[in-house]
């Protein structure tokens, strides 16, 4: 047996909330979606005519909300209706790390996830499914069915109302979220009622073939969420503590990548060494774990997961500390062009990015920065870099840092003592480096943290060249 579901109401209007609903809204044109969220503005971009004005950017987001965007789509503030109205809701709120009070610094807030259980206890009538879809700590399931089954149990008999808890988890990753979404490699839905469970099971069944949906127990599906994330950033973390040691052996991470990632045992994906990984969730989701661990009395095994995000952030500091050193130990009232500051290509996100710490540590030095980004917008880094941008140019002399943000490459390049790459936009690979060097002040120098320039490339030219883990150079 199966609930029937013909209204989805989704409250997170965000990273998560919007792709993955604008997905199911395309896939299954019989259900009405209504995706709902308290911040006014975002909505407002989420129903612009002009689709390069939507919040969030992802390759083909655009294609599907002129698709379906006031047929089975629909965005609001219009809360407590779209709760009253839906068989199945969708939980899409954030879920940042708590910066104070118990568990500050590691444990999720979970603020958000519990305002909207209120407003779903508050105002959803008959059966609902209640859907956990943020990126949640395990056990948080149960706080939103306590909160759930207080409300049934306080129900009168006119408005008798009941809830089914599930989790489902999402896998996709930014900048690659309509592919992830339509072609996953699993669906992960943790549950206890069967029929709720294959309610959900019978959505996805329109395009994602059966043997990809996996059931679990709510804890399991909580769990291999959090331990997914936590795998990836270990690998990732893993290959940049092998770059460090690379560029003092004379090895080259490209190469050791390569032939440790050719072993079907390991794979070859997320070795690729950089400036370390950033983004909503990995660091979080660690976080998450070491909290757990702690909480539960493993500290060895909190230590064992704390050690990864310690890495991540000794391999950023590693990064600025060298480029100094390289530039002959001070870059103050010296201009560093960085290219890329979202935290990895095809995303205008920025949260949690290695460019924000690398960049604060450039300013701290003194230097004048110009930043590029194709998806960043200016008033993004002023937030992420908590310092006004300096819009006119700074003399050389002044010796507080400064930055400022050009929307063309070469007026970022023009005149720097070096650039750093921090980001893998495919537009920064096709650069012509030859040319780019006139632009520069010499002596010169690139520092490539990405490693997506071939020193090839760079040989003919006057640049001095940095690319990370290459201990060639
Ligand atoms: C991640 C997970 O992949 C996704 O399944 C989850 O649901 C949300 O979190 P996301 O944060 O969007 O997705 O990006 P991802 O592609 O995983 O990259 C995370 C970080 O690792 C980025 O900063 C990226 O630059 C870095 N990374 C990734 C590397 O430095 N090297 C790699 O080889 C891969
Ligand atoms: P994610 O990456 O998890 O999608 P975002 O920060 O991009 O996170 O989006 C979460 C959205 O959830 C935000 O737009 C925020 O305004 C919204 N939100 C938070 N709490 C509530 C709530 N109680 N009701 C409706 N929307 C909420």
């Amino acid at each position: 047996m199966t609930f029937e579901v013909k209204k989805i109401c989704c409250i997170g209007a965000g990273y998560v909330g919007g792709p993955t609903m604008a997905v199911i809204a395309d896939k299954c044109p019989y259900i009405t979606i209504n995706v709902v969220d308290l911040n006014q503005e975002r909505i407002k971009l989420w129903n612009h005519s002009d689709l390069n004005k939507l919040p969030v950017y992802e390759t083909g987001l655009d294609r599907l909300i002129e698709r379906c965007r006031g047929k089975n789509l629909h965005f609001s503030t219009k809360i407590r209706e779209n709760i009253e109205e839906a068989d199945m809701i969708f939980i899409s709120v954030n879920t940042p790390t708590k910066n104070k009070g118990l568990g500050a610094g590691k444990a999720s807030d979970l603020k958000w996830v519990e305002g909207c259980a209120r407003d779903v206890a508050k105002f959803a009538k008959g059966h609902t499914i209640v859907v956990e879809k943020s990126t949640l700590p395990v056990k948080t399931a149960e706080a939103i069915k306590i909160i759930l089954t207080a409300a049934q149990k306080s129900s009168n008999s006119e408005k008798k109302i009941s809830f089914d808890v599930l989790s489902n988890p999402e896998f996709l990753a930014e900048g690659t979220a309509i592919k992830d979404l339509e072609k996953p490699d699993r669906v992960l839905i943790g549950g206890e009622n069967i029929n709720a469970i294959n309610s959900l099971s019978k959505i996805y069944g329109n395009w994602v073939p059966k043997n990809k949906i996996i059931h679990t127990n709510i804890w399991s599906s909580e769990l291999a969420k959090l331990t997914a994330n936590a795998f990836l950033a270990q690998r990732v973390s893993s290959i940049n503590s092998i770059a460090a040691l690379c560029e003092k052996t004379g090895a080259d991470v490209r190469e050791v990548s390569k032939a440790v990632g050719t072993d079907s045992r390991i794979g070859c994906k997320f070795l690729n060494s950089g400036p370390g990984f950033g983004g909503s969730c990995f660091k979080k989701d660690i976080l998450n774990l070491v909290y757990i661990a702690n909480h539960f009395g493993l500290k060895e095994v909190a230590d064992f997961w704390e050690n990864v995000v310690d890495f991540n952030t000794f391999n950023q500091t590693r990064i600025s500390q060298l480029i100094v050193k390289k530039l002959f130990g001070t870059i103050s009232g010296k201009k560093i062009s960085i290219l890329g500051f979202a935290f990895k290509a095809n995303t205008n996100d920025t949260r949690e990015s290695p460019a924000i710490n690398i960049c604060k540590d450039f300013l701290e030095e003194g230097a004048h920065l110009s930043i590029h980004d194709p998806k960043v917008s200016s008033l993004q880094i002023e937030k992420d870099l908590g310092i006004e941008e300096q819009k006119t140019t700074q003399s050389n002399l002044a010796s507080e840092g400064s930055w400022c943000f050009k929307e063309k490459i070469t007026d970022a390049i023009e005149g720097a003592d070096a650039i750093v790459i921090l980001t893998e936009w495919d537009e920064y690979k096709k650069l012509d480096w030859d040319k780019v060097s006139t632009l520069m002040r010499k002596p010169s120098w690139l520092f490539d943290a990405r490693g997506i320039i071939s020193k090839i490339n760079i040989e003919k030219t006057n640049l001095n060249f940095w690319s990370i883990g290459d201990g060639s150079l």
